[in-house]
């Protein structure tokens, strides 16, 4: 999703910004921009395309002088990605240069409302209403025609704001899309992310929703939409530069899938203390659960995928209904939750617009709101009542990896948390559980370090078009992660099936040499997948099956096989999906493509 950065200071500010621009080209983009306040004017420029197209264009910022400016990096919302739809936008006549992230739902009237004022726009963007109408508003103040223009706007804004008439000073205003700002000495920052702005400095403003900053290179004023002064505390950031570098990997979503290991060391240790889960972070009194009579799982994409390994977790331990809905649907389907029902929102990024739409739609019913998240301070972090923070540290790629297998890990922490304190779990079964949770990162490496094979089987399988995923009960659920996580990084159609359902429909696409990737972990239902293998097996289908360590009998049917360590029955997700994360890297690697940045995907997806 887009970017935003700004700087301002006494250094030269273009290739600072081109910096964080580079930082910020995980989110996904497809045009670059930069504008920069010189003794001339604001100096504008922007390409469509990567960021090296905008880079070549300024040699690294050599071409632009001024110490104070603002840079963009544009996923087309409104608008095909060109260099006129492209951030900065400037106002008519040249006075303000302005970066917009989220989408301004009331443009078109405002559009209509300006050009009858005689203001003609270059480009398609909601963004090039919103800077004409704050230089309409300008009369010499620039707060006061600030809180003027946003009191206008409906939608999602983050804004960056650079002025021909006031050197140095920059202005940034968040509604429901992130802004964080950078505190330096003699100089400051704001950025989209925290990513951005580590290399320089780890002193950081966390704006919320309605809030405005009025930025020059000695201080940072910050404001409500009354124009009413606020107090905000400065946080400290402990993530480092090289943790947000590849670390000589070839790829942002090699290196991450090999850190899973230490990320999920950093999820669980903390909180399993002498042999007991204490999610001192959730601080729902027993009362109170014992008043939860459902729980509703909510997210997107793979964050949904570790929701639906939780659903089963939770409901097998807990022995109450779960359910595990997508946000995007959740959102508008007039869900049935009130103050008796637990929503648990799982999100990497923390800005997903569907989930947090979902999340407020529940809260205004009375749920209580447990959230899973990777970033601290995220909109989702402070919406939640709880927080379970999953310390994956930065995740690059736009593949998840890392932040999907924590979210499991601790989807299923709390799985034998809450069952524990519901008095559903005896000691020796709690027990299991927890030691079982505590060897997750010895158990994902393992898994990782026996199946060196993994290059060669892409190797065989990447020339194949349609793929199935086909499991059962947990494995199902895994299926649903493995087969994303192939299509979105090699563009292969693959499809994740109940193994049940095959036989209803999707059989016919059962043909001579269709790979077929059998999950067959679940032990409990071995023998039903065990019918399912040979049913595709008879229709032709080359079968690669991810099995347990020693489970012969599958081993003699498949064509190839990925062997995954053992572990307790509910808890087999994570050191089956390692693999098959590897397997989507190897074969998206052999068919070229770019695997940290997937053709038309983004990291956060700040729009509905
Ligand atoms: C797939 C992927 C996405 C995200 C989804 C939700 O690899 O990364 O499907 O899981 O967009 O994002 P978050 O977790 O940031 O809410």
């Amino acid at each position: 999703m887009c970017g935003i950065v700004g700087f301002t200071g006494s250094q030269s500010a273009a290739p600072l910004l081109l910096d964080g621009l580079k930082k910020l080209e995980y989110r996904g983009y497809d045009s670059a921009g930069i504008a920069v306040l010189s003794q001339e004017g604001i100096h504008l420029e922007k390409a469509a395309g990567k960021i090296k197209n905008l880079d070549e264009k300024i040699q690294g910022g050599a071409t632009m002088t001024g110490s104070s400016g603002i840079g963009h990096t544009r996923w087309a919302t409104h608008g095909a990605p060109t260099d006129e739809n492209a951030h900065p936008h400037m106002s008519n006549g040249g006075r303000f240069a302005l970066v917009h992230n989220g989408i301004v739902e009331n443009y078109v009237e405002l559009r209509e409302e300006l050009m009858a004022q005689g203001i003609q726009f270059k480009s398609e963007t909601d963004t090039e209403v919103v800077v004409n109408l704050l230089d309409l508003y300008y009369a010499g103040d620039l707060k006061a025609a600030v809180l003027k223009t946003v009191a206008r706007l409906e939608g999602a804004y983050a804004l960056g704001i650079l002025c021909k008439e006031e050197p140095g000073r920059l202005i940034t205003a968040r509604h429901a899309a992130p802004l964080i700002l950078g505190v330096g000495k003699g100089e400051n920052y704001f950025a989209s992310d925290v990513t951005a702005l580590v290399a320089h400095t780890k002193d950081v403003i966390y704006l919320e929703d309605g809030e405005i900053a009025d930025i020059t290179p000695e201080s940072i004023t910050i404001y409500d939409t009354a124009g009413e002064l606020l107090e905000k505390s400065i946080e400290h950031v402990t993530w480092d530069v090289a943790a947000a570098e590849k670390g000589g990997y070839e790829h942002f979503m090699l290196k991450e899938i090999m850190e899973q290991p230490e990320a999920l060391r950093a999820t669980i240790e903390p909180r399993i203390k002498h042999g007991e889960i204490v999610l001192d972070d959730f601080s729902l009194s027993d009362s109170e659960l014992k008043k939860i009579n459902k729980i509703m799982i909510t997210a997107c994409g793979s964050a949904y995928y570790a929701g639906s390994v939780g659903k089963y977790v939770i409901e097998q331990l807990c022995r109450i209904p779960v359910e595990a809905d997508l946000a995007s649907e959740l959102r508008y389907r007039n869900p049935l939750v009130d103050e008796h029902s637990l929503l648990v929102v799982v999100s990497q990024s923390g800005e997903t617009a569907d989930t947090i739409a979902a999340m407020k739609e529940c809260k205004a019913r009375g749920a209580r709101i447990l959230a899973i998240v990777n970033v601290v301070g995220s909109t989702i972090a402070r919406l939640a009542d709880d927080v379970i923070y999953t310390w994956a540290g930065p995740e690059i790629a736009v593949a998840t990896t890392k932040g999907y297998t924590t979210q499991v890990a601790v989807m299923d922490m709390l799985a034998v948390y809450l069952a524990r304190r519901l008095g559903r779990l005896e000691d020796g079964e709690y027990k299991t559980l927890v030691e079982a949770i505590r060897s997750f990162p010895e158990l994902v490496q393992q898994s990782i370090d026996q199946n060196p094979k993994l290059p060669e089987l892409a190797e065989k399988y990447h020339g194949h078009n349609n793929l199935f995923f086909i499991g059962r009960n947990l494995d199902f659920a895994a299926c649903l992660e493995g087969s994303l996580k192939l299509k979105e990084i090699s563009y292969l159609h693959s499809e994740a099936y109940a193994a049940g359902e095959l036989k209803h429909g999707t059989i016919a696409l059962i043909e001579e040499d269709r790979p077929v990737i059998a999950l067959a972990c679940y032990e409990a239902l071995l023998d039903k997948m065990l019918s399912n293998i040979r049913e595709v097996k008879a229709r032709g289908a080359e079968v690669l099956a991810v099995v347990l360590d020693g489970n012969r009998e599958i081993f003699d049917e498949a064509d190839d096989v990925i062997l995954i360590p053992r572990t307790h029955p509910l808890l087999n997700t994570l050191p089956e999906i390692v693999p098959l994360q590897l397997f989507a890297y190897y074969m998206a690697k052999s068919n070229g493509c770019d695997i940290d940045k997937p053709k038309n995907l983004a990291k956060s997806v700040t729009v509905e």
